[in-house]
């Protein structure tokens, strides 16, 4: 049974978790890829490309399964997966479903794949990265369950490192401000949505939304943080969250 790294990324077809997926693929680690669409992309870079609705009560232990079931272990854990249901409404647009659509995908895909990773995760002294967003602290009325199921994501972080700090596992969170993947960037979609509101063109977008360096995030600067936490060259480092941003939070 191969011995080197693995890694689970969820949400893994495209943006971020693709980035993240390729990044990792780069440093070494067996990266096993979940989406619900597998793109060519992603069967490109790992032959562990998983085709998984991580929605699905049993789909993140599965996801989780079939990395040990190819690698013998896992050493990273990688929550990417989220959902946004109705992201132009706002509260009293969101019924009942819109809501657990999102805690769903949000939280409760990462509680998933985190119970079923643990065992191996603890074995190895191993690594959580939890992909939470600016929202978790900056709630959006028209991001409003978003903004709440990425609260708790960023909430289980800090737990599951103050549970399992001692047994070696370091579970860190990276709080995303605006990234350039199709969430912005598709035609009719969020961000022609907000330039549109702000009597704005599309490049004028960063300075819109606060960023003072002028720019999005791209993907791969997630990603790079990713390796960077799961690597463990500051050891210490858990319970984190770090945000990534380009200048938009205004708080010191
Ligand atoms: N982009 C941003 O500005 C931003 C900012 C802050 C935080 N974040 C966070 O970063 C993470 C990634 O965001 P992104 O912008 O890269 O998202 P994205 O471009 O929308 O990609 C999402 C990925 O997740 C997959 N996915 C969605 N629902 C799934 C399901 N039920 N089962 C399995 N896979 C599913 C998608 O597959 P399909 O191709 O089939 O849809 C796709 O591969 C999310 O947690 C997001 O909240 C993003």
């Amino acid at each position: 049974m191969p011995s080197g790294r693995a890694a689970v990324v969820t949400g893994a077809g495209r943006g971020i978790g693709l980035a993240i997926a390729q990044a990792l693929v780069e440093d070494g680690y067996a990266v096993v890829g979940g989406s619900r669409t597998v793109t060519e992309q992603l069967a490109k870079i790992t032959a562990d490309a998983v085709q998984v609705d991580l929605g699905a009560a049993d789909g993140p232990a599965r996801l989780v399964q079939h990395a040990l079931d190819r690698h013998g272990r896992l050493d990273l854990l990688v929550n990417n997966v989220a959902g946004t249901a109705n992201p132009a409404g706002g509260f009293g647009e969101l019924d009942d479903d819109a809501w657990l659509h999102t805690v769903n995908l949000t939280l409760m895909a990462a509680v998933r794949a985190t119970r079923a990773a643990l065992p191996s995760l603890l074995e190895h002294r191993g690594a959580i990265v939890n992909i939470s967003s600016v929202n978790a602290r900056l709630p959006q009325p028209r991001l409003i369950a978003q903004s709440a199921a990425k609260a708790a994501l960023t909430n289980l972080g800090k737990s599951l490192a103050e549970e399992y700090g001692a047994r070696g596992l370091r579970v860190n969170t990276i709080a995303p401000g605006p990234v350039w993947t199709d969430l912005w960037a598709a035609p009719g979609g969020p961000g022609d949505m907000l330039a549109e509101r702000a009597g704005a063109e599309r490049e004028q977008l960063p300075a819109v939304l606060g960023m003072s360096t002028g720019r999005f995030t791209e993907p791969r600067e997630i990603a790079d943080l990713v390796v960077f936490l799961a690597s463990g060259k500051v050891g210490n480092m858990s319970g984190s969250e770090i945000v990534l941003d380009g200048g938009m939070m205004k708080t010191a």
